[in-house]
């Protein structure tokens, strides 16, 4: 077999989640030999909730870029280890295999030394998905630096948060980007945001689009260049930098209900196990089997489980560039079919925005090749789930939802496919190692099946985040101290008879649109950065596509506003300060916000009314301005 800790049938995955919580030292351990280490751990686990404190094997000693690349050498040094899908389908598609890989990142791992980068730096990383985006995160772990990889949609004024917050040294970026019908500046953002970024002492750009990019001289240089000069002096290997287990491996920034983006930390060792676990497990992935996951390598789903899941099990991972619905709504399939991809890893929405364009996109594709499909990242609605298993799957093909959380590292509850049962909606039983408990408004614990509470963790596992970076209370307060001695994921859950999870959403002031994190109070404080604004409120509402909709009541300061115009300049400020992606969908002007007497905005309220619900508007007793309500009730949109 080639991954010995495989659960192989149903009895074997409860066998195993058994032992995990009998013993979690003794089965981690048995797990983590599995890899390879320069020294083994000294204790598997130490942890306190409390402050909290996590170590997973101690005083372990590796490079995780080894158990992705050497450890294949030279066995599958031939074998494909990406396969990239370009956006235009008429430009040539790309492989590299593990021995191309190896070549690659020690390359570009002696250009960051060669531009100053140390163990322990943190850079930033803002790149369309390209192959050389992979390298650029294997050659920071390789020479042991710290990787923030922002999403290329970000705005300059968050890629610039984001650098000064982790104080990053290097960025590595491109001119540009290529997105479906468009070209994305990638070079100018970065230009932008580096005004306020002292920190910064070198920027790398990788030639993609071919853009005019302006070079700022002894900051700035090209990829091809750097990369030139490390293979004339004849570099063949990089060694690989040796790294303590609970050394940071990288930091990426998510919303929360409060304030600026956190960087959520994740070390080196326990990381990787549990991607590399969670992937073999989950997916049941077979040696020479092609993985595609379709998410950006800028959101954790792709570092897990287009980068260190399948590189660490020596697998095949496909990297698209573009998006479902370019050149037209049958891409997807036309990949599947081009390079045979057996799993296929994507959003609910994706599958609900391919599903609006009917069956012919995909009824002439051959999709024979297709074993396993798996979702993610917002819960699946049922009609998304049948389509998927009856027109992508063809009823053949277990269908996997995970449920899991940039905080998790990796996938905590889903079915095992083939293995353990589906049940639509449902991401069913927790993996090996996880400990999901129900808790009630007081803080008890809800026991028992067919119930509903909000879902916490009572013991750790090897994945989970470590700290939120530079500021360790926030991460105290943000997850473990709603509940004592539990970590709280923010999200509402079912359990039903059998015993299955389902997750409904978040509990939280988050948004989850398109499965991307919107924090409302970081949103509201974009929106009211427009010189107009005097007062915003943002909620969710359901929406066919996107799973929530974001709908915005605005205070405007004038009364004769031409409310199209206005709409278009707050849509502007929010692209500006955040991103296109928090663009709220709709934008109410209204004259106030309905209150209680203390002051706090009752958005209780709010959400119904955006829902169409304006007739259950539930208890109105403590509100200030009962009329303001009515005003809004009148001009919904
Ligand atoms: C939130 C985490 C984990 C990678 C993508 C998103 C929601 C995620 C599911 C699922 C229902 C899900 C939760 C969670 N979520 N997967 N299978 N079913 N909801 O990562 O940005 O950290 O968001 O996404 O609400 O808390 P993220």
């Amino acid at each position: 077999m080639a991954y010995p800790y495989q659960i192989t049938s149903l009895e074997n995955y409860h066998y195993q989640h058994q032992k995990s919580i009998q013993n979690p030292e003794a089965f981690w351990s048995e797990i983590a030999e599995h890899f390879v280490w320069h020294q083994k751990w000294s204790k598997v686990l130490n942890w306190n909730f409390s402050e909290p404190k996590v170590e997973w094997f101690k005083d372990a000693k590796l490079n995780i870029t080894e158990n992705c690349i050497d450890r294949w050498l030279p066995s599958k040094a031939n074998d494909p280890a990406i396969i990239w899908e370009p956006n235009d389908p008429s430009e040539t598609s790309r492989t590299l295999t593990y021995q191309e890989l190896h070549n690659q990142v020690c390359c570009f791992a002696q250009v960051l030394v060669n531009n100053g980068a140390q163990k322990g730096d943190r850079i930033c990383i803002y790149m369309p998905m390209v192959p050389e985006l992979t390298i650029a995160v294997l050659a920071c772990a390789r020479i042991g630096a710290i990787h923030s990889v922002v999403f290329g949609g970000f705005s300059a004024q968050s890629v610039s948060d984001r650098i000064q917050d982790a104080q990053c040294n290097i960025v590595v970026t491109a001119d540009g980007a290529f997105r479906g019908n468009k070209t994305i500046p990638l070079k100018p953002v970065i230009d932008e945001a580096l005004i306020n970024c002292p920190s910064v002492k070198k920027v790398i750009v990788l030639t993609r689009t071919g853009q005019p990019v302006s070079m700022i001289e002894g900051r700035d240089c090209f990829w091809e260049n750097e990369m030139k000069k490390v293979e004339e002096s004849g570099l063949s290997s990089f060694p690989a930098v040796s790294m303590d287990a609970e050394d940071m491996l990288f930091i990426l920034y998510t919303s929360g209900s409060t304030g600026k983006p956190k960087g959520v930390v994740h070390t080196c060792a326990g990381y990787m196990v549990w991607a590399n676990y969670t992937f073999v497990n989950v997916f049941q992935y077979q040696p020479g089997q092609v993985h595609f996951c379709t998410a950006d390598i800028g959101w954790i789903t792709g570092h897990s489980y287009i980068v260190y899941g399948p590189l660490s099990a020596g697998a095949t991972t496909l990297m698209f560039e573009g998006i479902p619905t370019w050149p037209d709504a049958g891409r997807f399939w036309d990949i599947v079919e081009k390079h045979a991809v057996n799993i296929l890893y994507t959003a609910p929405t994706a599958i609900r925005s391919l599903m609006s364009f009917g069956t012919d996109p995909i009824n002439n594709k051959d999709l024979s090749s297709l074993q396993v499909l798996g979702t993610v990242g917002e819960p699946i609605n049922e009609e998304a789930w049948h389509w998927y298993d009856d027109h992508v799957g063809k009823n053949n093909c277990p269908i996997v939802d995970t449920w899991w959380q940039t905080e998790t590292g990796g996938i905590m509850i889903s079915n095992l496919a083939g293995v353990t049962k589906s049940k639509p909606c449902f991401a069913t039983l927790p993996l090996p190692g996880i400990q999901p408990v129900l808790i009630d408004e007081k803080g008890n614990e809800i026991e028992g099946n067919g119930v509903s509470g909000n879902l916490c963790m009572k013991f750790p596992w090897p994945g989970m985040l470590r700290t939120t970076y530079g500021d360790h209370e926030r991460c105290r307060t943000t997850y473990f101290s709603t509940y004592e001695n539990l970590y709280f994921t923010g999200d509402g859950c079912i359990r039903d008879e059998e015993g299955n999870y389902r997750i409904t959403g978040r509990v939280d002031d988050v948004l989850n649109v398109s499965g991307h994190r919107i924090g409302t109070a970081e949103l509201e404080n974009a929106i009211n950065m427009h010189s107009g604004v005097v007062e915003s409120a943002i909620v969710g509402y359901p929406h066919d596509i996107k799973g929530q909709g974001i709908y915005a009541f605005v205070i405007f300061n004038g009364i004769h506003i031409d409310e199209e115009h206005t709409k278009k300049d707050i849509n502007q400020t929010v692209s500006k300060i955040i991103g296109a992606i928090a663009k709220p969908d709709k934008i109410q002007f209204v004259s106030g916000l309905p209150k209680t007497r203390s002051g706090k905005i009752m958005r209780r309220i709010l959400r119904k009314i955006a829902e169409g619900d304006t007739e259950n508007l539930g208890d109105t007793t403590t509100l200030l301005d009962p009329a303001i309500v009515e005003e809004i009730k009148k001009n919904r949109i």
